[in-house]
């Protein structure tokens, strides 16, 4: 009998996580339709998934990935989903560079409440220095961001405490609505935000909702070990995400924390076909659908610089790490230094996954790798992004979680109705109750 299992997220994009995904044949070609996310939503549910996860951006280009451009806000696509799906968890990203964390904490405990225990917060501090001049500001620089992160999220998770649960006592009888006992003020005074508290809404179903992180760089792991549930890694081989594995997990006891209590999920875009033959002559197809024009944007937003004009039969020099993301910018320039890439290559390998990993082969080659992974000490489970919708996301639900099901790595069923509960999570223990 094995007892740990994969958790399994899908990274949702409508066009696809290819960036030409959307010219697949069949392929959905909008991120703007709700029946597009709903059908999402049931695919994933039907695979007994994890977590549906929406990823956000602040900024808009006409050569960026189609679903950058025009999207739903992911907070409001949240909780349409939460009325039509029962058991995965919903997650999205809000930034801590362009929120007050009043407004995260109270939108994500009404998702939370919404779902009943399905709600969970992608923390982000924004890479993005395109997001900057829709809020009148500069992007900060990367370790100031985090400094803001850090003392935003702790405000957030001090603002989910601010009720204990049964505090709403509503008795007809005596007319006492509220047990005033259990609400508390946050009274928080710190170096970038004042938040007096409490929230005006209860405790949530998951005690606090489940906090997602992406970022890899020294102050993104400091943040991810003190404060995350789950964790999504950017890696392009075993040896690396065994790294990026013991990286986080390593720092956890210096927070108090226990290994256990963060999934890693490092990202992947599989290309499933029922030879290894079929698998990449998809994986060619897609390919060739890639113009150089947005996958430069996608790049330069990755490498934070401007790589449109480098000739593309170059060699990828080495570069230092940008002020927008280390974890994308580490794995994409040293695979490329591995590999001796010219700048037509990372354009093709930026357009495929977005600075993610791809595998193509068979639902059993694809099985094996995972299995590989999660058995070898590199992760907990996997971050799954179709590279487009439904058609890839059908093959991998329909033919590899059944595969990994034979093999005892994933559940059959859903065993628990909240996201806590399917990543065998303790309820959070509340700092004033
Ligand atoms: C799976 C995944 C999803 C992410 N989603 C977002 C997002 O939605 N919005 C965003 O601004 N950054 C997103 N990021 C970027 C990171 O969260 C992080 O902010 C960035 O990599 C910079 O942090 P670092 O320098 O510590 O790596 C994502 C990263 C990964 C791996």
């Amino acid at each position: 009998m094995r007892h740990r299992k994969m958790h399994l997220g899908v990274f949702v994009l409508g066009t696809g996580n290819h960036i030409a995904g959307w010219r697949m044949e069949g392929a959905y070609d909008s991120f703007q339709s709700l029946t597009v996310i709903q059908h999402i939503a049931r695919i994933a549910e039907r695979g007994f998934f994890d977590l549906f996860f929406l990823g956000d951006t602040l900024s808009a280009g006409p050569n960026d990935h189609p679903s950058f451009t025009a999207r739903f806000e992911p907070l409001t696509m949240l909780g349409a989903l939460a009325a039509t799906t029962s058991h995965i968890g919903l997650g999205a990203t809000a930034s801590t560079s362009f929120n007050e964390p009043f407004n995260v904490a109270r939108l994500f405990a009404s998702l939370d409440h919404l779902s009943s225990g399905r709600a969970a917060w992608n923390a982000v501090t924004s890479s993005n220095p395109r997001a900057a001049p829709n809020f009148g500001r500069d992007l900060p620089e990367h370790d100031d961001r985090y400094r803001v992160a850090e003392e935003f999220v702790d405000v957030v998770m001090g603002l989910w405490d601010c009720w204990d649960e049964g505090a709403i006592i509503a008795n007809r009888e005596t007319g006492q609505y509220i047990d005033p006992a259990k609400m508390k003020q946050l009274n928080h005074i710190g170096k970038y935000f004042q938040v007096r508290g409490p929230l005006n809404i209860g405790r949530c179903p998951q005690g606090r909702p489940i906090i997602l992180q992406a970022g890899a760089s020294e102050t993104g792991l400091d943040l991810a070990a003190r404060t995350a549930d789950v964790v999504f890694s950017v890696v392009q081989d075993f040896e690396e995400a065994k790294q990026a594995y013991s990286a986080l997990k390593d720092r956890m006891p210096r927070f108090g924390r226990h290994p256990d209590e963060i999934a890693i999920l490092p990202g992947v875009m599989p290309i499933l076909g029922r030879t290894r033959q079929d698998a990449w002559a998809t994986l060619d197809k897609l390919q060739s659908f890639i113009t150089h024009t947005n996958a430069a944007s996608l790049l330069s937003a990755r490498l934070g610089l401007d790589v449109s004009g480098f000739p593309l039969d170059e060699k990828v020099p080495d570069l230092p790490l940008p002020n927008t993301s280390h974890g994308f910018a580490r794995a994409m320039l040293s695979k490329a230094r591995r590999e001796g890439m010219t700048w037509r290559d990372l354009h093709n390998l930026t357009g495929a996954a977005r600075g993610h990993w791809v595998i193509a082969g068979t639902k059993e080659d694809i099985a094996d790798t995972l299995q590989a992974w999660f058995e070898g000490g590199a992760a907990d489970g996997f971050n799954i992004l179709p590279a487009w919708f439904p058609g890839a996301f059908d093959g991998f639900v329909d033919e590899v979680v059944p595969e990994l099901q034979r093999r005892g790595l994933f559940r059959k069923h859903y065993t628990a109705t909240t996201l806590r509960g399917h990543l065998g999570l303790d309820m959070p223990k509340n700092r004033f109750f």
